[in-house]
């Protein structure tokens, strides 16, 4: 008879379990600790000194929100003005340290992009500011990195055509749509995209998420009112998703961030099943602090439990569409091999 047989025989069953229980509690609080303390050092947040890869991350994101107002159906001349500064600035700082990359040249580009859009705009009140983003991408300027920034437009019939093609056709042409017809999508198409996006592998087959789907108008307005990154778009949305992970089924310390994984892959099946159903879609962040999540929660009558991963945006594709680029990396910044290409 092994120690914890003994131990077994000794306290009972519900005792040991409940011993073994507090344990893992102090694992966890061990490990939590850990993560905050990595996340404290690595990510970008309080005020240290900011790491390339910070400054890299936040031109990359400031670049997307330049592309993104481009791309909107009703573009608002002069937007972002408070950003446009903080992205020249970023860049400046990045140029300053590292000289031009990738990196450099995306938010360039993004201003340039930004300085074009307001071409018809020259010589009237207002354009002095775009004057100065002008000056600045002249006084910045990148070899080049054959980089694409800006925004596509394609009729709805040119932006399907992959859904039928190749994988790799496939996923190239899955993009996030922020230009909408505002006709509602029914709960049966997204019954059908979920049924397909069960198709995801999860950690010893749990599939742990659950998925709910609103497209009641007032409803939806409600609940893009809790998240940030629809401006611009949600009023013309035809539904929202919300993907959540179900904490309850998972176990100890080292499953503790599993939810996002799983939840995570479930949301990229149903991008892409929504993108084979000809539905057009945008996934959108969830990254609230924990008083925004229990107001979602309790607005959709969500249980505890359930961690939200993303909201999806849904809805029928315009007849003709304005797209962000959304500019990959370079491979090599993402494939790194064995780690020891440079
Ligand atoms: C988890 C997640 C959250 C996102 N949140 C938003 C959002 O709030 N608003 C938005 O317009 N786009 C959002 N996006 C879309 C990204 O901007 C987009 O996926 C990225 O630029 C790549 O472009 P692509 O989807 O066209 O390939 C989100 C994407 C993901 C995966």
């Amino acid at each position: 008879m092994t120690l914890k047989d003994r131990l077994i025989t000794l306290i009972g069953y519900n005792r040991a379990w409940e011993i073994r229980s507090r344990l893992s509690v102090c694992g966890l609080v061990l490990a939590c600790w850990s993560d905050f303390h990595r996340y404290r050092r690595h990510a970008y947040i309080g005020f240290g000194k900011r790491s390339r890869k910070n400054l890299r991350a936040l031109i990359m994101k400031d670049a997307h929100r330049v592309e993104k107002g481009l791309s909107l159906a009703g573009m608002r001349p002069f937007f972002g003005e408070r950003m446009i500064g903080h992205l020249q600035m970023l860049i400046g700082c990045y140029v300053e340290r590292y000289g031009y990359d990738f990196y450099a040249d995306c938010g360039l580009l993004s201003l340039r992009r930004y300085v074009g859009a307001h071409d018809a705009f020259r010589g009237q009140s207002g354009y002095e500011k775009i004057s100065l983003v002008e000056a600045f991408c002249d006084t910045h300027r990148s070899p080049g990195f054959g980089t694409r920034v800006g925004v596509d437009t394609l009729s709805r019939e040119e932006f399907f055509e992959c859904a039928d093609a190749s994988f790799a056709q496939f996923v190239a042409g899955r993009r996030s749509v922020r230009d909408f017809s505002g006709k509602r999508i029914a709960q049966d198409t997204i019954r059908q995209a979920a049924a397909l996006a069960q198709r995801f592998p999860s950690v010893c087959n749990r599939q742990s998420v659950e998925l709910y789907y609103y497209n009641e108008p007032a409803r939806v307005r409600e609940i893009l009112r809790l998240q940030n990154g629809n401006r611009g778009f949600g009023e013309t949305l035809g539904g929202v998703a919300v993907i959540t992970a179900i904490a309850d089924e998972f176990e100890g310390v080292g499953e503790r961030n599993q939810p996002y994984v799983d939840g995570g892959m479930f949301l990229m099946n149903f991008l892409l099943a929504l993108h084979s159903l000809k539905v057009g879609a945008c996934a959108l962040n969830w990254s609230v602090g924990p008083g925004r999540d229990r107001q979602l929660k309790k607005l959709l009558g969500l249980d505890d439990g359930l961690v939200v991963i993303s909201l999806v945006g849904v809805g029928e594709v315009s007849e003709r569409l304005k797209i962000a680029c959304s500019p990959r990396k370079p491979l090599g910044d993402v494939y790194r091999g064995d780690g020891t290409i440079a």
